[in-house]
């Protein structure tokens, strides 16, 4: 565990070196969970925005994008159901003043006692040997038969308090565990109550509640409510989808692990309306076409895992993540939920206008259901670096940090060195570089040895760099060092443009 604190540590520093990921608002000590990109991580960002939107819009003849407003009718948020139902509950310590999710503090007690159980099982699995059989251990071995039950009387009470609106009993919990302010290390507790976790702000010219508005937290209302135009003013027949890429806010109680759990973040959406009855099926097929997305970047396919939810959100019949195995283990990346009728119906009820498909060959109108997709872009963007970050031991005393990007999310897709600054290979290096920025993102480097320049874009994760030596000037071929393998061909500069656009094309992630 301490291995990997390590190497999210390095992660994050190594973001910030090279400019990838910056605190927000740094030079004032930074803001809580909010992130600004530097140069680097704009361009990585920008490209893994385009795979998706690639991916969904452009690949799908049924899916089309769209950009709605942050800023949204009031209204919308009592539909939606996260003016009554979006919320965390919260416990506050009252020595320290610190805030904690209450869900969260229990959840990290029962992982206390999961730890205890998988040191048992540790310590048998090295004095049994192969003959270990870890299932039956689990069923017979006192100690973690009561441990175990212990967790599961936790977990059915903290679901009891948390549908019945149990906070007096959900504090009662908290009390009768003993649990502790990590920061005082008193139980001195407030009450536990609920916390919505939308953002508001107040319209200019109207005032009061009525003027109350919400930052989204989400970007699939915006959708919700631009059903209709978009099927009026395309050729959409169900099923189709809509997709859009955008800003969404949350006042998040725990927020850390850097941009995994950020309070002002990206959202990838597409919710997919089918005919009722058929929302199974189309789920089903969303969650295998998702994974195949995320599976086609080869960041590793033992890296992804589904989570099926035990109790889905309050507008979802079925839902699950798509998890990835982060620095810090595996946790939710994506989400794909089965959202029934729910959004529609209740935007129907609210705003009186009728939100219904007229399907032709069944010749009745009905709400249609729908299927969403979702994925954090930052969290994609953090799932994305902690995969392709390396730090390779070269043998002969030396190593390097590379960032094993695919070449269509690299930031840089080709550096262009002259080998020195003097004898005309400079002018021939830029006419290189000129040739190839119109299609491709190209750095020009002549600064410090070619060592240097080849581990400052390694460390960038540029897939391919092109020397210009003197061969160069009598025959017109360069050097292309591909990153990984750091094998070098020559190839002549006519061919440069074709080969660069071959190996960074998008044609190797979508089919
Ligand atoms: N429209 C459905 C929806 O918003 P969600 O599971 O709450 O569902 C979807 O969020 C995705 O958004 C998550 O899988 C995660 O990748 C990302 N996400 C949610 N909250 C986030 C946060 N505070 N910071 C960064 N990403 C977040």
């Amino acid at each position: 565990m301490a291995q990997q604190d390590d190497v999210f540590k390095n992660i994050v520093s190594h973001a910030k070196e090279y400019g990838f990921v910056f605190q927000s608002s740094e030079i004032y000590d930074g803001l809580g969970a909010v992130y600004d990109y530097g140069p680097n991580g704009a361009e990585l960002k920008n490209n893994i925005k385009a795979y998706w939107w690639k991916a969904m819009v452009q690949m799908h003849e049924n899916i089309v994008g769209i950009d709605s407003a942050i800023f949204m009718h009031p209204k919308t948020w009592k539909a939606s159901g996260h003016v009554d139902a979006f919320n965390d509950p919260l416990i506050d310590n009252k020595d320290s003043k610190k805030r904690y999710r209450a869900d969260v503090l229990v959840e990290e007690h029962i992982e206390k006692i999961n730890q205890k159980i998988q040191k048992d099982i540790d310590k048998a699995a090295k004095r049994f040997g192969d003959a270990f059989d870890e299932a039956q251990f689990r069923a017979t071995n006192p100690n973690v038969t009561r441990r175990q039950e212990e967790i599961s009387q936790i977990e059915a009470r903290m679901k009891a308090a948390m549908d019945n609106e149990d906070w007096a009993d959900f504090k009662a919990l908290i009390e009768d565990l003993a649990i502790a302010c990590p920061v005082s290390g008193s139980k001195n507790w407030t009450d536990v109550r609920q916390f919505n976790l939308m953002f508001n702000t107040q319209l200019g010219n109207i005032a009061g509640e009525e003027g109350k508005l919400y930052l989204r937290p989400e970007t699939a209302q915006g959708i919700f409510v631009n059903f209709l135009n978009v099927l009026n003013t395309t050729r959409q027949k169900v099923p189709f989808g809509i997709a859009q890429i955008g800003k969404a806010f949350r006042n998040e109680i725990v927020a850390r692990q850097f941009i995994f759990r950020m309070r002002e973040f990206e959202q990838m959406e597409m919710q997919f309306f089918v005919r009722p009855g058929e929302q199974t099926k189309w789920y089903d097929y969303w969650k295998e076409e998702r994974l195949k997305w995320h599976k086609a970047l080869g960041l590793g396919k033992e890296n992804y895992r589904f989570h099926d939810h035990l109790k889905p959100a309050h507008y979802a019949d079925n839902a699950l993540d798509i998890e990835f195995n982060f620095p810090f283990g595996f946790k939710e990346l994506e989400g794909v939920h089965s959202r029934t009728d729910f959004d529609l119906t209740q935007h129907q009820e609210l705003s009186g206008k009728k939100l219904q498909y007229f399907d032709p060959e069944l010749q009745e109108s009905y709400v249609p259901f729908v299927i969403e997709t979702s994925i954090g872009l930052d969290r994609m963007f953090l799932a994305t670096l902690s995969a392709c970050y390396k730090n390779e031991d070269l043998g002969d005393g030396n190593s390097r940090v590379v960032l094993a990007l695919p070449p269509v999310l690299a930031p840089v897709k080709v550096a262009i060195f002259p080998l020195t600054k003097k004898d005309g290979l400079p002018e021939k290096a830029r006419e290189i570089f000129n040739q190839l920025r119109l299609d491709l993102p190209c750095q020009y480097e002549e600064k410090d040895n070619i060592g240097k320049r080849y581990r400052r874009q390694d460390a960038i994760g540029t897939p391919y760099c092109i020397t210009v030596d003197h061969q160069t000037l009598e025959d017109n071929t360069v050097t292309i060092r591909e990153r990984d393998s750091m094998e070098q061909e020559r190839i002549s500069i006519e061919e440069v443009r074709k080969v660069a656009l071959e190996r960074c094309s998008w044609a190797k992630v979508l089919h």
